[in-house]
């Protein structure tokens, strides 16, 4: 049976044709809030969304009343409410594989140029002051074989502790819910708590998922632990730091900088303090912004949502459990 899908995000032609080979497709622009008159009206009649970053709210769900399956062009999946959507018997998928290592390039990205203050030091002698060797006012640190401390050693961040083992030498420590073996071995990579991680840490990364508990897991006082020497990498999400405590952090040089890709609020806003500071490496969340990886990933969550909207549960549901919620009411229909 031909269904309905609402795509909320540009996504290359081909991925729009293999959709329609099967359905009937629906594009809505990505809109602010208070203009969602044409989103709401085409979750009507919709089986299947298809998008990113939007948060999906319960207002956005109630208007979507046969919706089946959701499927976010993204690894994180914080724009759902995950057990809202399975007490609908809405499954979710999303895309965790195909953003890896572009994802894993920008967070050493930010690292070096931290470090080396690419970005201060290109301004610099854009505006002409380079004007004769440089001294200790524009040294950098370095980065080989210094300590990464790793916070979610995942798939990314296991990405990111082999290039920073194998190519930069550096010593890797990691936190994470469970002992990953494999990058033990693979990197040395030694298991830390995080209070160990970031006292010890030369470099603190972050790429933990958002979730109740990981959200400000770094604040004031986490802040207080790392070295005074110590850059802050940020390629989660915003909301896992305290933005004001880092900003405040910076500016007492209770730590060295930070390396920024995710923000509390995307766009980050112009008159944030963090765009005027030079120890901040400020970067638009542009982890996977490669047109390979992101169209990639584009195709990933197409075939996720048609798999989807034929009843399939795939290895990258985010909501196995929904199942449970499926058969219950096909019983009841039945
Ligand atoms: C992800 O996939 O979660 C990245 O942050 C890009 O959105």
């Amino acid at each position: 049976m031909r269904k309905r899908i609402v795509v909320y995000r540009k996504v290359p032609q081909s991925v729009l044709a293999l959709l329609r080979e099967q359905h009937d497709v629906i594009e809505v622009e990505q809109v602010a809030a208070a203009s969602r008159a044409p989103l709401i009206e085409a979750l009507a009649r919709a089986h299947g969304i298809l998008g990113n970053h939007m948060k999906i709210t319960p207002e956005l769900l109630d208007a979507a009343p046969f919706l089946e399956a959701a499927s976010t062009i993204s690894a994180g999946f914080d724009a759902f409410d995950v057990e809202d959507l399975t007490r609908r018997g809405i499954v979710l998928n999303n895309t965790p594989d195909e953003l890896t290592e572009t994802t894993a390039d920008l967070a050493f990205t930010l690292l070096l140029a931290s470090a080396r203050r690419v970005v201060e030091l290109a301004e610099w002698t854009r505006r002409g002051e380079w004007r004769a060797s440089v001294g200790a006012a524009q040294f950098g640190v370095d980065v080989h074989h210094k300590a990464l401390g790793i916070v979610g050693l995942g798939r990314i961040g296991s990405a990111l502790a082999r290039r920073a083992a194998l190519g930069f030498g550096m010593d890797v420590l990691y936190c994470n819910r469970t002992r990953n073996h494999e990058a033990e071995e693979a990197y040395g990579a030694q298991w830390r708590t995080l209070p160990e991680l970031l006292a010890q840490a030369d470099f603190v990364c972050l790429l933990v998922p958002l979730s109740a508990a990981t959200e400000r897991l770094i604040g004031a006082a986490e802040l207080r632990q790392m070295k005074r020497t110590a850059i802050l990498v940020n390629c989660a999400r915003g909301q896992v730091v305290d933005e004001a405590a880092l900003i405040e952090a910076l500016r007492e040089h209770r730590i060295l900088g930070a390396g920024l890709d995710v923000f509390e609020r995307e766009p980050l806003p112009p008159d944030s303090p963090l765009l005027t500071m030079p120890n901040v490496v400020a970067l638009p969340h542009i982890g996977s912004a490669t047109q390979q990886t992101r169209d990639a990933m584009a195709l990933r969550a197409a075939r996720n949502l048609l798999d989807a909207l034929d009843g399939r549960i795939t290895s990258t549901c985010v909501n196995p459990e929904v199942q449970v919620v499926l058969e219950v009411s096909r019983r009841h229909a039945g």
